[in-house]
Protein backbone atom coordinates (compact mmCIF):
# COMPACT_ATOMS: atom_id res chain seq x y z
CA UNK A 1 0.00 0.00 0.00
CA UNK A 2 1.89 3.50 -1.08
CA UNK A 3 0.14 6.77 -0.71
CA UNK A 4 0.87 9.98 -2.82
CA UNK A 5 3.30 12.43 -2.27
CA UNK A 6 2.02 14.81 -0.32
CA UNK A 7 -0.45 12.66 1.97
CA UNK A 8 2.98 10.80 2.59
CA UNK A 9 4.52 13.41 4.96
CA UNK A 10 0.88 14.09 6.70
CA UNK A 11 0.69 10.55 7.03
CA UNK A 12 2.94 9.66 10.31
CA UNK A 13 0.99 12.22 12.39
CA UNK A 14 -2.38 12.26 11.04
CA UNK A 15 -5.20 10.17 13.16
CA UNK A 16 -7.44 10.20 10.01
CA UNK A 17 -5.33 8.62 8.06
CA UNK A 18 -4.29 6.14 10.07
CA UNK A 19 -7.92 5.40 10.23
CA UNK A 20 -8.07 5.13 6.96
CA UNK A 21 -5.03 2.84 6.32
CA UNK A 22 -6.73 0.25 8.92
CA UNK A 23 -9.82 0.17 6.44
CA UNK A 24 -7.53 0.09 3.56
CA UNK A 25 -5.84 -2.69 5.12
CA UNK A 26 -9.39 -4.75 6.34
CA UNK A 27 -10.79 -3.92 2.58
CA UNK A 28 -8.02 -4.60 0.13
CA UNK A 29 -5.72 -7.93 -0.44
CA UNK A 30 -7.04 -10.11 2.05
CA UNK A 31 -10.34 -11.91 1.57
CA UNK A 32 -11.13 -13.87 4.85
CA UNK A 33 -12.44 -17.27 5.60
CA UNK A 34 -11.34 -18.07 1.80
CA UNK A 35 -8.83 -21.05 1.57
CA UNK A 36 -5.78 -19.99 0.39
CA UNK A 37 -5.23 -21.14 -2.72
CA UNK A 38 -2.09 -22.57 -5.29
CA UNK A 39 -0.97 -20.03 -7.72
CA UNK A 40 2.17 -21.86 -8.96
CA UNK A 41 4.78 -23.85 -8.15
CA UNK A 42 8.84 -24.61 -8.93
CA UNK A 43 9.39 -26.93 -10.69
CA UNK A 44 5.51 -26.66 -12.08
CA UNK A 45 3.53 -29.97 -11.87
CA UNK A 46 4.65 -32.14 -14.12
CA UNK A 47 7.89 -30.88 -15.30
CA UNK A 48 10.52 -33.12 -16.12
CA UNK A 49 14.74 -33.36 -16.27
CA UNK A 50 14.67 -31.21 -12.87
CA UNK A 51 17.82 -30.21 -11.48
CA UNK A 52 18.72 -32.56 -8.34
CA UNK A 53 20.16 -30.00 -6.09
CA UNK A 54 16.86 -27.42 -5.94
CA UNK A 55 14.61 -25.24 -3.98
CA UNK A 56 11.11 -25.92 -4.25
CA UNK A 57 8.43 -23.17 -4.28
CA UNK A 58 4.95 -23.80 -3.84
CA UNK A 59 3.31 -19.65 -4.06
CA UNK A 60 0.38 -19.30 -2.56
CA UNK A 61 -2.73 -16.24 -3.26
CA UNK A 62 -2.72 -15.39 0.17
CA UNK A 63 -0.35 -15.53 3.53
CA UNK A 64 -0.33 -18.46 5.02
CA UNK A 65 0.01 -18.80 8.87
CA UNK A 66 3.99 -19.81 9.36
CA UNK A 67 3.88 -21.92 12.30
CA UNK A 68 1.84 -24.41 9.96
CA UNK A 69 4.52 -24.73 7.49
CA UNK A 70 6.70 -27.67 8.80
CA UNK A 71 8.44 -30.72 7.84
CA UNK A 72 4.78 -32.41 9.26
CA UNK A 73 3.31 -30.31 6.88
CA UNK A 74 5.38 -30.59 3.65
CA UNK A 75 6.56 -33.89 2.75
CA UNK A 76 8.53 -34.88 -0.70
CA UNK A 77 8.46 -38.74 -1.80
CA UNK A 78 9.90 -40.32 -4.47
CA UNK A 79 8.48 -44.23 -4.31
CA UNK A 80 8.89 -45.62 -0.82
CA UNK A 81 11.60 -43.26 0.19
CA UNK A 82 10.67 -39.67 2.14
CA UNK A 83 13.25 -36.93 1.95
CA UNK A 84 14.13 -35.31 5.26
CA UNK A 85 12.96 -31.43 4.17
CA UNK A 86 14.00 -28.44 5.15
CA UNK A 87 10.78 -26.08 5.27
CA UNK A 88 10.11 -22.40 5.49
CA UNK A 89 7.77 -19.47 4.73
CA UNK A 90 9.02 -16.95 2.54
CA UNK A 91 6.69 -13.72 3.11
CA UNK A 92 7.91 -11.95 0.50
CA UNK A 93 6.78 -14.59 -1.79
CA UNK A 94 3.96 -15.75 -0.21
CA UNK A 95 5.24 -19.42 -0.67
CA UNK A 96 6.70 -22.42 0.67
CA UNK A 97 10.39 -23.16 0.34
CA UNK A 98 11.76 -26.33 0.82
CA UNK A 99 14.88 -28.43 -0.26
CA UNK A 100 16.31 -31.71 0.54
CA UNK A 101 18.20 -30.91 4.30
CA UNK A 102 21.51 -30.32 3.68
CA UNK A 103 21.02 -29.38 0.02
CA UNK A 104 21.67 -33.31 -0.90
CA UNK A 105 20.68 -34.58 -4.29
CA UNK A 106 17.61 -36.12 -4.86
CA UNK A 107 17.49 -39.81 -6.82
CA UNK A 108 18.24 -38.88 -10.89
CA UNK A 109 15.49 -39.72 -13.11
CA UNK A 110 12.82 -40.35 -11.21
CA UNK A 111 9.21 -38.88 -10.32
CA UNK A 112 8.81 -37.20 -7.31
CA UNK A 113 6.26 -35.98 -5.13
CA UNK A 114 6.02 -32.87 -3.15
CA UNK A 115 2.90 -32.29 -0.83
CA UNK A 116 1.41 -30.06 1.08
CA UNK A 117 -1.49 -30.57 3.56
CA UNK A 118 -2.69 -29.01 7.01
CA UNK A 119 -1.32 -25.55 6.35
CA UNK A 120 -3.77 -22.69 6.93
CA UNK A 121 -3.84 -19.24 6.20
CA UNK A 122 -3.37 -16.21 8.67
CA UNK A 123 -6.94 -16.55 9.93
CA UNK A 124 -6.72 -20.32 10.58
CA UNK A 125 -8.81 -21.46 7.43
CA UNK A 126 -7.17 -24.42 5.89
CA UNK A 127 -5.88 -24.20 2.34
CA UNK A 128 -6.50 -27.07 -0.10
CA UNK A 129 -3.79 -30.00 -0.27
CA UNK A 130 -1.67 -29.58 -3.11
CA UNK A 131 0.10 -32.18 -4.73
CA UNK A 132 3.06 -31.75 -7.63
CA UNK A 133 4.87 -34.78 -9.09
CA UNK A 134 7.73 -34.28 -11.04
CA UNK A 135 10.53 -36.05 -12.74
CA UNK A 136 14.34 -35.38 -11.64
CA UNK A 137 16.66 -35.62 -14.61
CA UNK A 138 20.59 -36.27 -14.34
CA UNK A 139 22.13 -32.69 -13.88
CA UNK A 140 23.13 -31.34 -10.32
CA UNK A 141 22.49 -27.74 -10.55
CA UNK A 142 23.35 -25.13 -8.40
CA UNK A 143 22.80 -24.90 -4.65
CA UNK A 144 20.94 -21.01 -3.88
CA UNK A 145 22.29 -19.37 -0.96
CA UNK A 146 20.58 -17.46 1.54
CA UNK A 147 21.13 -16.00 4.35
CA UNK A 148 24.29 -14.18 4.15
CA UNK A 149 23.00 -10.32 4.52
CA UNK A 150 25.67 -8.82 6.94
CA UNK A 151 25.24 -5.80 9.53
CA UNK A 152 27.36 -3.67 7.04
CA UNK A 153 25.00 -4.40 4.33
CA UNK A 154 21.75 -3.46 6.53
CA UNK A 155 22.79 -1.11 8.36
CA UNK A 156 22.52 2.32 6.00
CA UNK A 157 18.83 1.04 5.58
CA UNK A 158 17.68 0.80 8.98
CA UNK A 159 19.91 4.10 9.44
CA UNK A 160 17.90 6.24 6.80
CA UNK A 161 14.34 4.75 6.44
CA UNK A 162 13.74 3.52 10.06
CA UNK A 163 16.61 6.00 12.07
CA UNK A 164 14.50 9.20 11.91
CA UNK A 165 11.71 7.40 14.18
CA UNK A 166 13.35 4.36 15.60
CA UNK A 167 16.73 5.77 16.95
CA UNK A 168 17.55 6.63 20.37
CA UNK A 169 16.15 9.74 20.27
CA UNK A 170 12.59 9.11 19.08
CA UNK A 171 12.50 5.25 20.13
CA UNK A 172 8.51 5.11 18.43
CA UNK A 173 6.91 2.62 20.21
CA UNK A 174 10.29 1.84 21.73
CA UNK A 175 11.70 0.18 19.05
CA UNK A 176 15.38 0.90 18.23
CA UNK A 177 17.05 -0.41 14.93
CA UNK A 178 20.19 1.83 14.79
CA UNK A 179 22.16 0.42 17.07
CA UNK A 180 23.48 -3.39 18.05
CA UNK A 181 22.37 -2.46 21.66
CA UNK A 182 18.90 -1.17 20.00
CA UNK A 183 18.54 -3.95 17.81
CA UNK A 184 19.46 -6.77 20.84
CA UNK A 185 17.07 -4.95 23.71
CA UNK A 186 14.21 -3.86 21.69
CA UNK A 187 13.46 -5.68 18.50
CA UNK A 188 14.95 -9.36 19.06
CA UNK A 189 12.85 -11.53 20.30
CA UNK A 190 10.61 -8.69 21.91
CA UNK A 191 6.80 -9.31 21.24
CA UNK A 192 5.48 -6.71 19.15
CA UNK A 193 2.75 -4.15 21.18
CA UNK A 194 0.78 -4.00 18.23
CA UNK A 195 0.23 -7.99 17.90
CA UNK A 196 -0.96 -7.77 21.11
CA UNK A 197 -4.05 -5.43 20.08
CA UNK A 198 -7.39 -6.90 19.57
CA UNK A 199 -7.41 -7.45 15.57
CA UNK A 200 -4.25 -8.05 14.83
CA UNK A 201 -3.94 -11.59 17.07
CA UNK A 202 -7.43 -12.72 15.98
CA UNK A 203 -5.86 -12.32 12.50
CA UNK A 204 -2.89 -14.32 12.41
CA UNK A 205 -0.06 -11.56 13.18
CA UNK A 206 -0.96 -12.24 17.29
CA UNK A 207 1.79 -12.62 19.80
CA UNK A 208 4.72 -11.92 17.26
CA UNK A 209 8.03 -10.66 18.40
CA UNK A 210 9.44 -7.86 16.09
CA UNK A 211 12.49 -10.07 14.76
CA UNK A 212 12.45 -13.52 15.63
CA UNK A 213 15.49 -15.22 15.94
CA UNK A 214 16.22 -18.54 17.90
CA UNK A 215 19.42 -19.88 18.86
CA UNK A 216 20.87 -17.88 16.39
CA UNK A 217 18.84 -18.92 13.38
CA UNK A 218 16.36 -16.26 12.15
CA UNK A 219 12.69 -16.34 10.94
CA UNK A 220 11.29 -14.00 8.79
CA UNK A 221 8.11 -15.41 8.61
CA UNK A 222 7.33 -14.93 12.28
CA UNK A 223 9.28 -11.33 12.54
CA UNK A 224 6.23 -8.86 12.63
CA UNK A 225 8.73 -6.40 11.30
CA UNK A 226 8.47 -7.53 8.06
CA UNK A 227 5.30 -7.62 7.78
CA UNK A 228 5.05 -3.89 8.50
CA UNK A 229 7.40 -3.83 5.76
CA UNK A 230 5.05 -5.53 3.59
CA UNK A 231 2.32 -3.83 4.44
CA UNK A 232 0.28 -6.50 2.64
CA UNK A 233 -1.08 -8.26 5.83
CA UNK A 234 -3.47 -7.54 8.52
CA UNK A 235 -1.01 -4.76 10.49
CA UNK A 236 -1.79 -2.91 13.02
CA UNK A 237 -1.41 0.87 12.41
CA UNK A 238 0.74 2.02 9.03
CA UNK A 239 3.03 0.07 7.14
CA UNK A 240 6.38 1.23 7.67
CA UNK A 241 8.10 3.52 6.79
CA UNK A 242 4.79 5.29 6.24
CA UNK A 243 6.08 7.60 4.38
CA UNK A 244 7.44 5.38 1.53
CA UNK A 245 7.65 1.97 1.48
CA UNK A 246 11.26 0.50 1.20
CA UNK A 247 12.21 -0.80 -2.44
CA UNK A 248 11.45 -4.76 -3.26
CA UNK A 249 15.68 -5.09 -3.20
CA UNK A 250 15.37 -3.02 0.54
CA UNK A 251 12.67 -5.25 1.55
CA UNK A 252 14.82 -8.81 0.57
CA UNK A 253 17.74 -7.30 2.15
CA UNK A 254 16.27 -6.87 5.63
CA UNK A 255 14.37 -10.40 4.87
CA UNK A 256 17.77 -12.03 4.32
CA UNK A 257 19.47 -10.27 7.53
CA UNK A 258 16.49 -11.75 9.60
CA UNK A 259 17.35 -14.60 8.20
CA UNK A 260 21.06 -14.89 8.99
CA UNK A 261 20.43 -14.42 12.50
CA UNK A 262 19.92 -10.71 12.61
CA UNK A 263 24.02 -10.31 13.38
CA UNK A 264 24.45 -6.73 14.39
CA UNK A 265 28.62 -6.91 13.78
C1 LIG B 1 8.17 8.71 10.12
C2 LIG B 1 8.43 7.91 11.29
C3 LIG B 1 8.71 6.42 11.12
C4 LIG B 1 9.62 5.81 10.30
C5 LIG B 1 10.56 6.44 9.28
C6 LIG B 1 9.56 4.39 10.60
N1 LIG B 1 8.63 4.17 11.58
FE1 LIG B 1 8.11 2.36 12.40
N2 LIG B 1 6.71 3.26 13.56
C7 LIG B 1 6.41 4.62 13.54
C8 LIG B 1 5.23 4.87 14.35
C9 LIG B 1 4.57 6.23 14.58
C10 LIG B 1 4.82 3.60 14.84
C11 LIG B 1 3.59 3.29 15.72
C12 LIG B 1 2.30 3.54 14.95
C13 LIG B 1 2.03 2.60 13.77
O1 LIG B 1 2.61 1.52 13.66
O2 LIG B 1 1.22 2.96 12.92
C14 LIG B 1 5.78 2.63 14.32
C15 LIG B 1 5.72 1.26 14.60
C16 LIG B 1 6.59 0.33 14.08
C17 LIG B 1 6.55 -1.08 14.40
C18 LIG B 1 5.58 -1.78 15.33
C19 LIG B 1 6.21 -1.93 16.68
C20 LIG B 1 5.38 -2.76 17.63
O3 LIG B 1 5.91 -3.11 18.68
O4 LIG B 1 4.22 -3.06 17.35
C21 LIG B 1 7.56 -1.66 13.69
C22 LIG B 1 7.94 -3.15 13.68
C23 LIG B 1 8.22 -0.64 12.94
N3 LIG B 1 7.61 0.56 13.21
C24 LIG B 1 9.28 -0.86 12.10
C25 LIG B 1 9.86 0.14 11.31
C26 LIG B 1 10.92 -0.12 10.36
C27 LIG B 1 11.55 -1.47 10.11
C28 LIG B 1 11.21 1.07 9.76
C29 LIG B 1 12.20 1.32 8.65
C30 LIG B 1 12.19 0.43 7.51
C31 LIG B 1 10.33 2.08 10.32
N4 LIG B 1 9.52 1.47 11.26
C32 LIG B 1 10.32 3.42 9.97
C33 LIG B 1 7.11 5.59 12.88
C34 LIG B 1 8.08 5.37 11.92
Amino acid sequence: MRLGGARRRAAASARALILLLLVGCDAGGLEWGRPPALASSSPADGATEVDRVLTLRVHYDEHLAARTVSRGTVTLRSGPRTYLLSVRYDPILRAIVAREWGNAPLEPNVEHELSVSGVRGLDGTPAEPVVIRFRTGAALGVPEVEGTTTWSQVQPILASRCGPCHDDTQREHGLVLTSPNGIASTAVGVEARQTARVGTAERGLGGMSRIHVVAGIGDPARSYLVYKLLGDAPIHGMPMPPDEALTPSEVATVVDWILSGAPTE
